[in-house]
């Protein structure tokens, strides 16, 4: 199937970025929130990043332009009733992209992809609530979104290989890498990644080290161009909480036990970068 008209759903830091990159690689991208706020934001900070391209002449003004009419906001769901592919962003919830994704099976064509950008929930689980889970699928891309290469496409126990490839070729259409991977708890990259966050806060946690001296030690030890704790900040506290959650839960092995100073930053609305405040402090 030919994809052309896209809409993202989630208009925080994963979903303006993901509806950057499919409107610069010539997409109609319909971004949609919930959240007026939200959403005024997400549009905002895609002009910002486009307006810095052009600015370190990586893209013309008339380019800028182009994407930026390829760009439409949205706040109603109903909006997705022309659309070949929905990609949801919103919050790593279970109950809330249940929600979404029925309502999504009512309003959008019967042969339209839905796809999730969910960093560790089972896509199995998403699908099933939905009458058409051969179309149902993973696409998990890297934060930032204009930035990173990589994305994870998970399929689902009865995900179609219709639907498999089309989300392939779309995603090479990105100018991205993408890697296949099976339905797993947090899939391959936060398996790997999460759980070394998690320690890094354990650290802090009892007193080994102070947030500083943990990123230094993984920056300057072992090469990684950001530490742990700046990282966790990065990508919401909230959302690393619900990652560890889901690991713990799925795999029931006590290896995976969310550090308690995150689950209390995030019960104190210290979300990371997002909120101002996490491990450390933002303007
Ligand atoms: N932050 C990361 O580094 C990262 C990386 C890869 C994947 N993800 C995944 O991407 C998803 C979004 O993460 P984020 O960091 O962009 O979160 P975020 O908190 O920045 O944004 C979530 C947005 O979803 C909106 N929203 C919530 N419920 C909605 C609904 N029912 N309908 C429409 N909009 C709704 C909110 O208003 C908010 O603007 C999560 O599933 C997360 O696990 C995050």
């Amino acid at each position: 199937m030919s994809i052309k008209k896209v809409m993202v759903i989630g208009a925080g830091q994963m979903g303006s970025g993901i509806a950057q990159v499919c409107a610069q690689s010539g997409y109609d991208v319909m971004l949609n929130d919930m959240n007026e706020k939200a959403l005024n934001i997400g549009m905002k900070n895609i002009e910002k990043h486009l307006t810095r391209s052009v600015e370190k002449e990586r893209l013309t003004s008339k380019e800028k332009e182009d994407v930026l009419n390829r760009l439409t906001p949205s706040q109603k769901l109903e909006d997705a009733a022309d659309r070949d592919i929905v990609i949801e962003a919103v919050v790593e919830n279970m109950d809330v992209k249940a929600d979404v994704f029925r309502k999504l099976d009512n309003i959008t064509p019967k042969e339209a992809i839905l796809a999730t950008n969910t960093s560790s929930l089972p896509i199995t689980e998403i699908a099933a609530v939905t009458e058409r889970p051969e179309k149902v699928i993973g696409m998990h891309y890297m934060n930032p979104v204009p930035v990173m290469k990589l994305i994870e496409v998970i399929r689902g126990l009865q995900t179609s290989e219709e639907t498999f490839d089309a989300v392939m070729d779309m995603a090479g259409k990105l100018n991205k890498t993408s890697v296949e991977v099976n339905d797993s708890p947090a899939f391959v990259a936060n398996r790997i990644l999460m759980p070394m966050i998690n320690e890094a806060i354990f650290t802090v946690y009892e007193g080994v080290a102070s947030p500083e001296d943990v990123d230094t030690v993984m920056e300057l030890g072992m090469n990684h161009p950001m530490g742990p704790i700046t990282l966790a900040d990065f990508i919401g506290l909230d959302t690393c909480l619900s990652i560890m959650e889901v690991l713990y839960e799925g795999f029931g092995d006590s290896k995976y036990r969310p550090c308690p100073l995150l689950r209390q930053y995030v019960k104190a609305g210290w979300l990371g970068k997002k909120s101002g405040r996490g491990f450390f402090q933002y303007n």
